[in-house]
């Protein structure tokens, strides 16, 4: 992957309250746009780092990947200042990545690389920390080449939005259960997602039981003016948690789940150039 300092190359992020199925759904697309021959990088930013081993990668294998926010050596050297220095020192605030992918993605596949991100405290959300700085810089600024994605798992709730990882992506998709608190965070982060001019926008309604649940969304929507571009349903499927913690395999199960993950994948793919 080649990289210099600037933004390039289509971009996806989830956003979503805990638990519903911001992993599983950027697994479930990095398997089908590898398999239509993207080439895909999949961050985790999220802290749990849950995306390597739902991706395949073997618990034992994934404990050991070390998240580039706690690479103390990496941090100064891209950043030129200590990790925990707080604002002060030689702080670069574009440092060069270039070499990020190569020296800490974990390759899956020929075409499927992971990188594990980490996170910063709650405590330093928004602070021009050089933790922070890093992870900035290496969202924004790794260029792609035509063909190749970034697949970005976040943490639950909308605070990450707070640390300006997700300027300059082009599609957001934030997932949601049919359930009050769930769309509430949903409807915040989409909020969020406009003021950051994301220009591609998707509600992904997870965990779907059935005509009742639609109806529920919809209403909600209706009453709170929670305006959306598109919204995806997928059902709710115990197929999944047959099958924790690689999720994979469900997509060649066939059935409901599955047809649905594939729509919106082609959804999805109509908006790469
Ligand atoms: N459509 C579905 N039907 C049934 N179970 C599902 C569905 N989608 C996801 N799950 C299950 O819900 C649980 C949470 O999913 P997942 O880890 O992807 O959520 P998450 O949003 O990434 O959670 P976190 O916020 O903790 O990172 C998992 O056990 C997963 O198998
Ligand atoms: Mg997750």
């Amino acid at each position: 992957m080649k990289n210099k300092a600037d933004e390039s190359g289509f971009r996806i992020a989830v956003a979503g309250k805990g638990g519903v199925g911001k992993t599983t759904l950027i697994a479930l697309l990095a398997e089908l746009l590898t398999s239509s021959g993207y080439q895909v990088l999949a961050a985790d930013e999220d802290p749990q780092m849950n995306l390597a081993v739902s991706l395949g990668v073997p618990i034992e294998e994934a404990e050991k990947i070390i998240p580039l926010s706690h690479n103390k050596g990496y941090i100064q050297e891209k950043t030129g200042a200590k990790p925990g220095s707080g604002r002060g020192g030689l702080l670069r605030l574009n440092p060069n990545v270039d070499d990020v992918v190569e020296r800490f993605g974990f390759r899956l596949k020929p075409n499927l690389s992971l990188l594990a991100m980490g996170s910063v405290d709650q405590a330093a959300a928004g602070c021009l920390c050089p933790e922070n700085n890093l992870l900035k810089a290496v969202m924004r600024f790794i260029v792609l080449k035509p063909g190749e994605l970034i697949l970005v798992d976040t943490p639950a709730g909308p605070e990450h939005f707070g640390r300006g990882v997700l300027k300059g992506f082009s599609l957001l998709l934030v997932v949601t259960e049919p359930t009050l608190t769930a769309l509430q965070v949903a409807q915040k982060s989409m909020v969020l997602a406009r003021q950051l001019s994301i220009p591609h926008l998707k509600l992904v309604v997870n965990k779907v039981q059935g005509e009742e649940d639609r109806n529920r969304v919809k209403a909600f929507m209706k009453k709170s003016g929670f305006d959306s571009p598109a919204t995806h349903f997928l059902p709710y499927t115990p197929d999944l948690l047959a099958i924790e913690p690689v999720v994979g395999p469900i997509l060649a199960e066939g059935g409901k789940f599955t047809e649905s993950v594939q729509e919106l994948f082609y959804d999805v793919k109509m908006l790469i150039p």
